[in-house]
C-alpha cells in the first residue's frame, strides 16, 4: 500500500514553491533537505489519494500514483461562465416524457464517466453506477417489477403507505402509462458499500452531477423515488437481478433519455430559505 503512492517530482521543472505541501489535505507532504517536496514513507498511509498535489502544481512538476500530470485537463478559462450555470440550474426541470429512443453510446458513457469526478466522503470513490442501457432492458425491469407489485396487491401486502402502487399498475395495465419509470430508455442507480464513511451522500452527490451535466447535454432527467421504493423496499429480489451488491446502500434512481418536451423559461420559486445564524 505504501509503495503504491508513486510520489514522484520532476525536479527539471519544479520550482519548489511549496503549494503542493500547503494544500494535501492530510498534511503528508513536507520539503525535504534539498528543498523539493517528498512523502515520508510513514506518512503515505495517510494520502486521501486526491490529487490535490498533482492538480495545483504550477509546473506539472508532479506526479502521483503513477498519473502523468500531463494527462490532466488545464483549468484556465476552462470553467462556464456563472450565468450559463445559473440558467443549468435554474432551467433545469425534471423530465417525464421522452422520446423512444436509446442515447447515444457514446453519450450515454461519456454521462456517467464525468459523473464518476463527483466528490465522495474522505475521497472513498466507492460509489457504483448500476445502469440500464437500452429501453429494453428498461422494459425488462418494468415487467418485473409490474409482475411483482401485481403480486403483492393479489396477496395485500403492499403496505398501506405504498398503496398507490396499486394505481400505477392498473394505469400501466389500462392506458400503457408507465407513472414509475416515466417511460424512460434509461434508468441509473447509484449505490455504495455501507462500509464507506458517507456512502447516501456519495450517492446524491453523484447522481446530481449527472442529472446537471446530462442536462446541459441536452438529456432529460428525471430523480426516480417511485423507483427507489419498488426496487429497494417493496421488491427487494428485484435488487439481485439488477445485481447490486447486498453490502451497498442504495442511494437513488434516476431516469433519463432524449426529452420529448421542451421548456421555454425558468419556473420561479419563492426566496430561499435562509437563516443567518449568531
Ligand atoms: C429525491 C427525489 C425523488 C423524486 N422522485 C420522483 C419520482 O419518483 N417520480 C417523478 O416523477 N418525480 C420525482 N421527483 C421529481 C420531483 O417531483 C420534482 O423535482 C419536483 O416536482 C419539482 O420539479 P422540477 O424538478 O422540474 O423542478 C423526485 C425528486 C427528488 C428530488
Amino acid at each position: 500500500m505504501t509503495k503504491m503512492l508513486d510520489f514522484e517530482i520532476n525536479k527539471m521543472n519544479c520550482t519548489r514553491c511549496g503549494q503542493c505541501v500547503a494544500d494535501c489535505p492530510a498534511r503528508i507532504i513536507s520539503l525535504s533537505d534539498d528543498g523539493y517536496p517528498a512523502i515520508v514513507s510513514e506518512k503515505k498511509g495517510s494520502c486521501y489519494k486526491c490529487q490535490h498535489c498533482l492538480a495545483i502544481c504550477p509546473t506539472g512538476s508532479v506526479s502521483i500514483l503513477g498519473i502523468d500530470p500531463a494527462g490532466s485537463s488545464i483549468l484556465a478559462g476552462g470553467y462556464p461562465n456563472p450565468d450559463e450555470l445559473e440558467t443549468l440550474i435554474k432551467g433545469r426541470r425534471s423530465v417525464r416524457r421522452y422520446k423512444d429512443e436509446n442515447l447515444d453510446p457514446a453519450l450515454f458513457q461519456k454521462l456517467l464517466d464525468v459523473a464518476w469526478h463527483a466528490p465522495t466522503g474522505v475521497n472513498s470513490r466507492q460509489v457504483r453506477f448500476t445502469v440500464l442501457d437500452s429501453k429494453e432492458k428498461v422494459a425488462q425491469l418494468r415487467d418485473k417489477v409490474m409482475a411483482g407489485l401485481k403480486k403483492l396487491i393479489k396477496e395485500d401486502a403492499l403496505p398501506k403507505k405504498m398503496e398507490s402502487y396499486a394505481n400505477f399498475v392498473r394505469i400501466w395495465d389500462d392506458h400503457n402509462i408507465d407513472i414509475i419509470f416515466r417511460g424512460a430508455p434509461h434508468l441509473v442507480i447509484a449505490s455504495a458499500p455501507m462500509t464507506v464513511p458517507t456512502p447516501e451522500p456519495d450517492c446524491l452527490i453523484a447522481l446530481s452531477y449527472f442529472e446537471l451535466f446530462a442536462q446541459a447535454n441536452g438529456v432529460g432527467t428525471v430523480w426516480n423515488g417511485l423507483a427507489k421504493w419498488a426496487i429497494n423496499d417493496l421488491l427487494p429480489e428485484t435488487r439481485h437481478f439488477l445485481g447490486i451488491p447486498d453490502d451497498h446502500l442504495f442511494g437513488y434512481a434516476m431516469v433519463f433519455g432524449y426529452p420529448d418536451v421542451h421548456f421555454t423559461r425558468t419556473v420561479q420559486h419563492s426566496p430561499a430559505l435562509i437563516h443567518r445564524a449568531l
